[in-house]
């Protein structure tokens, strides 16, 4: 066996599944789950036609780095998207089935696992960072998330010497779970420090579209093309057509940016075996390709965050996110461990939230995610205010 596969953790569902064991949820209340960060909202007809009318390409074994009309639809959403030149798309761009397996896999691609080298990781984080780490050989580092900083990473708080063993760093902007968009400022100091210790920059961004402000939250590429790093050299920014379009069961996304670090990765997927299906890549194209759908899903979930933030207010420390569709609620007032709010909330009231703390490690003397739990607010309007005003009568319980 594979040494490494013991460091791997119980997912955060598992240990869920563990917390939840001989709890009876309240028979009386329906069941709503914001446990899981799955989209809800309906996939688009348009999509599902495109789906169908390709399923002749089933004969057909596709090509690991996608066909050029799927490579040249997300190049040219790339320029759209970021008011950028469009990337290369023979070079600097190449399809993966879903962000979660090309997270995974570039750890495998860029660390020598001879070299103990260490990976950079928010705190928390998506899991999958972690696990990536571990078999390819190398340990996480965890930098871990401030509210204070609207939920940022000091960077400047890593010693040198840590740096100079980091092989790769992994950005969620936006975050998982906390909804933090980095600044230029923060690419800046990314950049510089990538630049004087050699790691690659993994920027995972598959919830790029879903913000509730006025302006779009920054990309890397985008970033990097304003600080005049056109090559994007050591930079790979990872985007995805689950959240965007509601097709988290298609399996469909991209890498793009350091044609060296590409180059690389496809060698890796051919023997992998990272190649889309070809009905997939022209479902992704039709999809890429059209932004009507993702502004009326934006607008969905902005109205939805709009209704159900404010009514949480009074009882938790919760605040509108920069963008992604959870709150990261603060549940410290209520007296009770995140574990414990989950817990109770589940059994008296029938919700399922995640607690925080299965989404950080300890790290530095805290685990950054306790005293927080996370609401995925993917289902309906309805059904996501209904659990909202059971949470309050929850509060309200227990302040009483
Ligand atoms: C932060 C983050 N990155 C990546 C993914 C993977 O998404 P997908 O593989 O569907 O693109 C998820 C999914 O929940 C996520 O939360």
């Amino acid at each position: 066996m594979n040494p490494h596969l013991a460091k791997l953790q119980p997912y955060p569902f598992e240990k869920l599944r563990q917390l939840f064991a001989g709890v009876t949820p309240n028979p009386a209340l329906k069941p709503i789950s914001l446990g899981i960060g799955e989209p809800k909202h309906p996939t688009p007809a348009f999509i599902k036609q495109a789906l169908a009318d390709h399923l002749g390409g089933l004969a057909a074994y596709p090509a690991t780095a996608g066909s050029e009309a799927l490579r040249a639809a997300i190049a040219s959403w790339i320029a759209r998207r970021y008011g950028i030149p469009a990337p290369d798309a023979a070079t600097q761009v190449l399809p993966v089935n879903g962000s979660r397996e090309a997270l995974f896999a570039l750890a495998q691609t860029v660390i020598d696992p001879a070299a103990q080298s260490l990976v950079v990781c928010p705190n928390p984080f998506y899991q999958i960072y972690e696990g990536a780490a571990y078999l390819a050989g190398a340990t996480p580092y965890f930098v871990n998330s401030d509210p204070a900083r609207n939920f940022g990473c000091d960077y400047a708080s890593v010693p040198d010497a840590v740096w100079q063993r980091v092989a790769l760093l992994y950005v969620c902007s936006p975050g998982n779970p906390t909804g933090a968009v980095l600044d230029l400022d923060a690419w800046r100091e990314l950049f510089a420090l990538s630049e004087r210790h050699g790691f690659v920059i993994a920027s995972d961004e598959c919830y790029s579209e879903i913000y509730h402000g006025d302006t779009a939250p920054l990309g890397a590429l985008q970033a990097a093309r304003q600080l005049g790093r056109d090559d994007y050299a050591r930079l790979i920014v990872f985007s995805s057509l689950s959240k965007r379009s509601n097709v988290p069961g298609m399996r469909s996304g991209f890498v793009a940016g350091d044609a060296r670090l590409i180059k690389q990765f496809l060698l890796y997927r051919t023997y992998h075996g990272g190649a889309m299906a070809p009905p997939v890549q022209q479902a992704s194209i039709a999809a890429w390709s059209d932004e009507a759908h993702v502004e009326e899903n934006r607008a969905q979930y902005r109205a939805k965050f709009a209704a159900i933030t404010p009514l949480l207010q009074p009882w938790l420390d919760v605040q509108l996110p920069d963008a992604g569709f959870y709150l990261w609620a603060d549940v410290s007032r209520t007296g009770l461990s995140d574990t414990e709010f989950a817990r109770r909330l589940y059994a008296d009231y029938n919700v399922t939230v995640l607690p925080g703390s299965y989404l950080a490690r300890e790290a530095h003397g805290i685990n950054p995610g306790a005293g927080r739990v996370r609401m995925a607010l993917v289902a309906e309007t309805a059904e996501g205010l209904e659990a909202a005003q059971r949470i309050v009568q929850f509060c309200q319980t227990l302040s009483a």
